[in-house]
């Protein structure tokens, strides 16, 4: 009777060892297809790839979770990483490499889980893959080594998109995409008129800059190219050209 009751206790310890590896191999498997690092609950949202202007600024966007509130006073240490090397930190004690010194910067709040990085004056050797490391005092670290960023840096800028309407006067728009918002590019028109210029969210990775002139054209202005150039952080410029003609 008890040899019996063994028996099936054991067969039943097996039974749940294979569900437990089974529903291991499965946890695995939907892990990789995520790829939302090894941890459980760790999760990071970055973009893959990010096109930006060699010379000019990019603000990676970057949030994250953590599996538990972490009750700590402690400053939270957050790394930006290319292989085993750190390109940004808020962690003073850790001295930047000459290539990245000075021109690299965590923006965000890691203690709410933004892990936002800005690079200045972009490098065309700048391509990366970057990747995040949290340190929480007293509590964890975790390196979202399977989310990594690669820069994608182009040498000319497209030039900017541009519109006419001619009622009684003339109104023009000009626009831009880029990745820099701290440090907008400037844009120019080669006529005097009224400017408005205005920069605002695309989409998570890119801003539109905007101008707009207004003003009453005169007969000496017909079969003549209204320019808007474009200058960007880093001083690269582009323009676009559009011919009035009455
Ligand atoms: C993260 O921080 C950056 C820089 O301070 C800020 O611009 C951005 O809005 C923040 N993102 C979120 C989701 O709070
Ligand atoms: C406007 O652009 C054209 C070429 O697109 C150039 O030839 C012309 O000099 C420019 N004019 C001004 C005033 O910038």
């Amino acid at each position: 009777m008890l040899k019996k009751l063994q028996g099936e206790w054991i067969i039943t310890l097996k039974i749940k060892k294979m569900y437990l590896k089974l529903w291991l191999s499965i946890l695995m498997v939907c892990g990789m297809a995520e790829s939302i690092g090894s941890g459980k609950d760790w999760h990071i949202s970055v973009p893959s790839k990010i096109p930006v202007l060699q010379g000019s600024c990019v603000v990676i966007p970057c949030k994250y979770v953590y599996p538990k509130k972490a009750k700590t006073l402690m400053t939270w240490r957050g790394y930006w990483k290319r292989g085993n090397t750190v390109v940004a930190t808020n962690f003073p004690n850790v001295k930047l490499t000459d290539e990245f010194n000075h021109r690299s910067r965590i923006k965000g709040f890691l203690e709410s889980g933004n892990c936002t990085w800005q690079l200045n004056h972009v490098r065309k050797t700048d391509t990366g893959p970057f990747y995040f490391k949290i340190e929480i005092p007293q509590y964890k670290s975790f390196t979202f080594s399977n989310n990594k960023v690669t820069l994608d840096i182009y040498r000319v800028p497209e030039p900017p998109i541009m519109s006419v309407a001619v009622l009684n006067e003339l109104t023009a728009t000009c626009k831009v995409t880029h990745a820099c918002p701290s440090s907008p590019p400037k844009l120019f028109w080669s006529h005097t008129g009224m400017i408005e210029t205005k920069s605002k969210k695309k989409n998570e990775l890119l801003w539109t800059t905007m101008s707009t002139i207004t003003f009453t054209p005169q007969e000496a202005d017909f079969n003549k190219p209204l320019n808007c150039t474009v200058r960007f952080h880093g001083r690269k410029t582009t323009h676009s050209s559009v011919l009035l003609i009455k």
